[in-house]
């Protein structure tokens, strides 16, 4: 049982969003009103953490939904990185401080709420209100829409051509071997096979693939390539959704603070999104393979492979325009329509929390009480 406040706002904060629900973060509390959050990244075996930006992002969607959290207490958060901390091992410094407006946050209600959406949604077009309320979610930001059948087409195919180096690539393979917890409805730290968004024959066909990278690859040679699964995770719900998004910063980001600040308005944009009756799906391997083009940076031993990712890259470009596709944080779909019945958990608040004499006092101060 969490009696303390601070338990409580970190047992409802951890509900944040993490890329294939790695959830990067251990909590370290200090006191009653103080805490360090330990940033980590996942770039040394994730093709996708690109210089560990996947997970900085993730970790300011867990700033803000801890600020959001702390409200629910009569609490305001006040959070900064430490400065010295390495990028790949970051800390936060979390302060808590009695708020004076001691209603809770309006979107603290959507935190539980919110999850991934893989599957098909209603194509009914966003209302004008929806979307004013979403762009105002995220100041700071802009939104870019896609809109109405031709631009869906175009996203969902743009998305599929992606997916085909993301399914072909040795070097997302052990992340795609790794993330899935199989014949699973719930998963506290991996994505269950229910949430994927592949029928169950398709499931079982991954399943036995995934187990050794030559199958994968005997799949994507026969049997249709990868055309079947591409089907299934991009192109027909890159169609079946209201509208692709691109959330797009001021200026191109490049430092933490940056990827952190964005992670923030990601999680803001979702949990409004939520509040509306909407559902989302990140749609991040298009902004991430394009940043590896622009920098010169080889992330494949496939030729091919990497010629392809540079002819998408310009191909976002013109899609958003060259400053915006550089300045793009995240891209996703979103629709209206029901939250999905298979998603992922989080681990318990014990195995989240990193030992320090305060956590030990607070332990026992709750036994006692
Ligand atoms: C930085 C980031 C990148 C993500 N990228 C994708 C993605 O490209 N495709 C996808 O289906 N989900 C993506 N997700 C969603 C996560 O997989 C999902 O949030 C996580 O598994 C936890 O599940 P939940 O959101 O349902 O709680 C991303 C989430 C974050 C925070």
């Amino acid at each position: 049982m969490n009696i303390f406040p601070i338990q409580r706002i970190l047992a409802l904060a951890r509900w944040a969003p993490s890329g294939d629900n790695t959830q990067p973060w251990r909590f370290q509390v200090l006191g009653k009103d103080r805490l360090h959050i330990l940033g980590h990244d996942t770039r040394a075996h994730c093709v996708y953490d690109l210089d560990g930006h996947a997970s900085q992002i993730a970790q300011g969607a867990l700033l803000e939904t801890l600020a959001i959290a702390a409200t629910t207490e009569g609490l305001r958060a006040d959070m900064a990185r430490k400065t010295s901390s390495a990028d790949s091992a970051p800390v936060y410094e979390i302060t808590l401080t009695a708020h004076q407006d001691s209603r809770p946050h309006p979107l603290a209600a959507m935190i539980e709420k919110r999850a991934v959406q893989r599957r098909a949604m209603s194509s009914r077009p966003l209302s004008e209100a929806h979307k004013d309320a979403l762009s105002s979610s995220v100041t700071g930001y802009r939104i870019l829409w896609f809109e109405g059948l031709a631009q869906r087409w175009n996203m969902a195919r743009f998305m599929a051509a992606n997916a085909k180096n993301r399914l072909t690539m040795p070097e997302a393979y052990p992340t795609h071997r790794d993330i899935i917890e199989w014949n699973a409805q719930f998963s506290d730290d991996r994505v269950p096979d229910r949430a994927v968004g592949v029928d169950p024959l398709t499931t079982r066909l991954m399943r036995w693939a995934l187990q050794r990278w030559e199958r994968v690859r005997f799949l994507n040679t026969w049997l249709g390539g990868t055309w079947v699964p591409r089907l299934q995770l991009d192109l027909i719900p890159g169609l079946r959704c209201a509208a692709h998004f691109a959330l797009v910063a001021e200026q191109e980001p490049s430092t933490i603070d940056d990827f952190v600040m964005a992670g923030r308005s990601l999680q803001r944009l979702w949990l409004t999104a939520t509040s509306l009756g909407l559902v989302l799906q990140p749609e991040m391997t298009p902004v991430i393979f394009s940043r590896y083009i622009r920098q010169g940076r080889n992330f494949t031993s496939v030729p091919a492979i990497h010629d392809r990712a540079a002819r998408l890259a310009k191909r976002l470009e013109r899609q958003l325009g060259t400053s915006m596709a550089r300045h793009t944080v995240a891209m996703g779909r979103l629709g209206y329509g029901p939250l999905p019945s298979s998603r992922s958990l989080r681990l318990p608040l014990c195995r989240l929390l990193v030992a320090s004499d305060q956590t030990s006092q607070l332990a026992a101060e709750a036994q006692n009480q």
